[in-house]
């Protein structure tokens, strides 16, 4: 039936047909005859934790225009029960024959409907006669950025777009032309370089959307391993748009005393240190909002607990995101911090304790495990870590 050997795989409630996968580990997904990486399984588990809590109970129409083997589309359907109709498509042949197959193989086939188009070309049909999606998901192998606005032309109202990058080298600073080319935006190295990329993606994806006259609005995003997800909620109006947009700014950090400071779009740029006087680094533009509610990560982590055995792995994820305060900028890694003081590294949730008992904001980040979040001044960081360490 197919013109490469494929196996019999499961992930959640799915069962699915991938092309037979190499034993030798570290193959790269992209050179299979269809596109599967068993490594995303956290990436699916958490778009179908995120649908669940999101919209609830209410019905939604979902569009994959990058969908590999359908298995995404198939696990929200049969996952969250909320889907009236999914369009899974691939511009690979091979992949829409096993989309169509996999939709047989677990009986929605009057749910799902494959498609073999360009993706850009199936987006930008969309609101000429074709409904447009509740749910589109870009999940492309490298960067979204040039599936993005077609990506909000197939987004109805009050929608959601989900979008992966796996470019972290560009958006974490270590190609910043490449940053600069897909995402008008430069990021620089620094400690929280993680943070950087998603907010660059973030901050790119509020952009495009406000440029074709659309407000789009972080609602959660995470950042794990080889790639980064950002879901934005999706709302027509130029006024809303631009309301948004006052959230974009720069991160600038001072590579001398550490200080972090940001501006936003309406706000005089800040360009030296204003306790060192050194020359800042900056970051931008990208989005200064927060990245996710407490709201939203409570309810997924509900699903999670009271979902399948495979959520494990997210309710861990998620556990660790429910403390996190994404309204403050950035991070530090304990070893940066003692490794400049020559002190020994303490514990990040120690950290976190002594800076709140001294009247600071601080938690820690899934971006880091070995890092934490505050609003206090260097000077005060040092002089906790010092005090930590004469302990
Ligand atoms: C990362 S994979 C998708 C994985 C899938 N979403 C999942 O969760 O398993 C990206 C897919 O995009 C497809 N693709 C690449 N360029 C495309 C294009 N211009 N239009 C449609 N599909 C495309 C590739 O064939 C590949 O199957
Ligand atoms: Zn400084």
């Amino acid at each position: 039936m197919f013109s490469f050997p494929v196996e019999l795989r499961y992930e959640g409630r799915a069962r699915f047909l991938s092309p037979l996968l190499p034993s030798s580990r570290g193959f790269a997904p992209s050179s299979l005859p269809a596109f599967f990486n068993p490594a995303s399984k956290l990436s699916r588990d958490l778009a179908v934790l995120f649908l669940k809590a999101y919209f609830e109970d209410g019905k939604i129409t979902l569009c994959e225009p990058l969908a590999g083997t359908g298995v995404r589309s198939i696990r929200i359907i049969l996952e969250t029960g909320l889907v009236d109709y999914a369009l899974a498509n691939d511009i690979s042949k091979n992949a829409y024959e096993l989309i169509k197959v996999n939709a047989k193989l677990n009986n929605v086939e009057d749910k799902l409907e494959a498609s073999n188009l360009d993706a850009n070309e199936l987006l930008a049909s969309r609101g000429r006669g074709k409904p447009r999606f509740n749910y589109v998901d870009v999940d492309p192998a490298g960067s979204p950025a040039r599936f993005m606005e077609n990506g909000f032309r197939g987004c109805g109202r009050n929608s959601i777009l989900g979008a992966t990058a796996t470019d972290l080298s560009a958006l974490t600073g270590s190609k910043p032309l490449s940053c600069l080319r897909k995402y008008d935006s430069h990021p620089v190295k620094t400690p929280f370089l993680k943070e950087v990329a998603i907010r660059v993606l973030a901050g790119f994806m509020v952009r495009t959307a406000a440029r074709i006259g659309l407000a789009a609005e972080p609602v959660f995003a995470f950042l794990k391993d080889y790639y980064t997800r950002v879901f934005v909620k999706v709302s027509p109006g130029i006024d809303r748009a631009k309301k948004i947009l006052k959230q974009i700014g720069w991160i600038c950090y001072c590579p001398r005393c550490l200080a972090l400071y940001t501006y936003r779009v309406n706000d005089v740029p800040v360009s030296s240190c204003t306790r060192c006087l050194s020359p800042l680094l900056s970051a931008g533009p990208l989005w200064l909002g927060k990245l996710f509610s407490e709201e939203i990560v409570r309810k997924m982590l509900e699903h999670a607990y009271g979902g399948l055995d495979i959520y494990r792995e997210a309710a861990s994820l998620l556990e660790y995101m429910l403390n996190e305060d994404t309204s403050l900028i950035g991070y530090y890694p304990v070893n940066t911090i003692s490794s400049i003081l020559k002190v020994n590294p303490v514990k990040p949730r120690i950290i976190v304790d002594k800076l709140r008992d001294r009247g600071y904001r601080a938690s820690l980040t899934h971006l880091d495990y070995s890092a934490f979040k505050t609003d206090a001044p260097p000077e005060i960081i040092k002089d906790v870590f010092l005090s930590l360490s004469s302990m």
